[in-house]
């Protein structure tokens, strides 16, 4: 060890230590370590596979911007399901913790509202109006991270329908409770009123994982976490204003950047066309209709009465 600087050696000490401890060979270990290849940018942040996740469907130049902007939209809920995974998971979490990760998710929102004018203002209305009947029966109603988010902030009650919410409660089980979810509305045919297949291949794909979830967050999700916390702890009135923040970001100023652009797409001239998923859309996608609000307690009569209006 003679010729090996003093700071090395006790790492090396470190690391036999380590692995000793697990009853594992070191040596192996570090002979592994000297072999490995250095670390380039392109390997590490995998930009070849990301760059071969575009496929579009049609020879429309826009249409990888519609899939580019989905795909953006996709890795900003994962970062927002990734800070939310952290307070869930915790046990006797603090409000100041609780606050930091909720600045971050609300960042996050942050971005995906401002940046909805590439979908807005971004792409040609004609060559939209094309290539998006080529890819019916999908919809971005299909987004299951944007349902985990749902059952990871709020208890599954106040995410019925508003014909029942407030009528039911946890005793009635999940399975009554996910017949009676508010996004169901927009799975039903305009004509038919039957399922659409852009809800049924929805539900085969992922209901049971959506069960799964609400059974787990039932007693943790963010709502559950943030009554746990007293309100005179220190930091639970910042907690309190991030939390409004996301609840308004979340479920008022997006839906309502979103709502605008499908307006802007589908019914500029007032033809009112059928989306792709087939929902009946202009009702259902309004905030105040949902009236989608995952932590209600900490909003006044008056805002509650007017969700979606402000
Ligand atoms: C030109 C752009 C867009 C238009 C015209 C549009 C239109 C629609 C329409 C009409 C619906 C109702 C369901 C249906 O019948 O298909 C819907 C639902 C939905 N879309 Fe989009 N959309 C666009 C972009 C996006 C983007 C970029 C995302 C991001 C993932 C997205 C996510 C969603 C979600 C999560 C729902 C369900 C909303 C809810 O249940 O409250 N959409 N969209």
């Amino acid at each position: 060890m003679s010729d090996i600087k003093p700071e090395n050696a006790a790492i090396v000490r470190r690391i036999e230590e380590k692995y000793s401890a697990l009853g594992q060979d070191s040596t192996s270990y570090m002979k592994g370590f000297s072999y490995q290849r250095p670390v380039t940018y392109w390997d590490y942040v995998e930009v070849d596979t990301l760059l071969s996740l575009q496929k579009p469907r049609t020879d429309y130049p826009d249409e990888p911007i519609f899939i580019m902007y989905h795909q953006v939209t996709e890795l900003l809920l994962k970062l927002i399901v990734h800070e939310i995974d952290q307070v869930v998971e915790a046990d006797g979490v603090e409000a100041d913790f609780f606050r930091v990760k909720m600045e971050r998710v609300n960042r996050y929102a942050g971005i995906l509202t401002q940046s909805f004018s590439v979908m807005r203002e971004g792409m040609d209305y004609e060559q939209y109006n094309e290539f998006r009947l080529a890819l019916a029966p999908a919809s971005g109603f299909q987004s299951a991270q944007f349902r985990f988010i749902e059952l990871k902030c709020t208890d599954v009650p106040l995410l019925l329908n508003h014909r029942v919410k407030g009528k039911m409660g946890a005793e009635a089980g999940f399975d009554a409770l996910f017949n009676e979810m508010y996004w169901l509305d927009a799975g039903l045919d305009r004509k038919t009123g039957k399922k659409t297949q852009t809800l049924q291949m929805f539900l085969d794909r992922y209901l049971d994982a959506f069960k799964r979830c609400a059974v787990k967050m039932e007693s943790r999700n963010l709502y559950t976490q943030f009554r746990k916390i007293s309100s005179s702890a220190p930091g639970y009135e910042a907690l309190k204003k991030s939390l409004r923040d996301f609840d308004h970001t979340y479920n008022v100023i997006w839906p309502l950047a979103h709502l605008k652009t499908a307006e802007y797409y589908l019914n500029s001239k007032g033809e009112g066309k059928a989306a792709t998923g087939g929902s009946e859309w202009q009702k259902y996608l309004h905030p105040s209709y949902q009236r989608r609000i995952f932590f209600p307690d900490l909003w006044t009569k008056e805002e509650l009465e007017n969700w979606g209006n402000f």
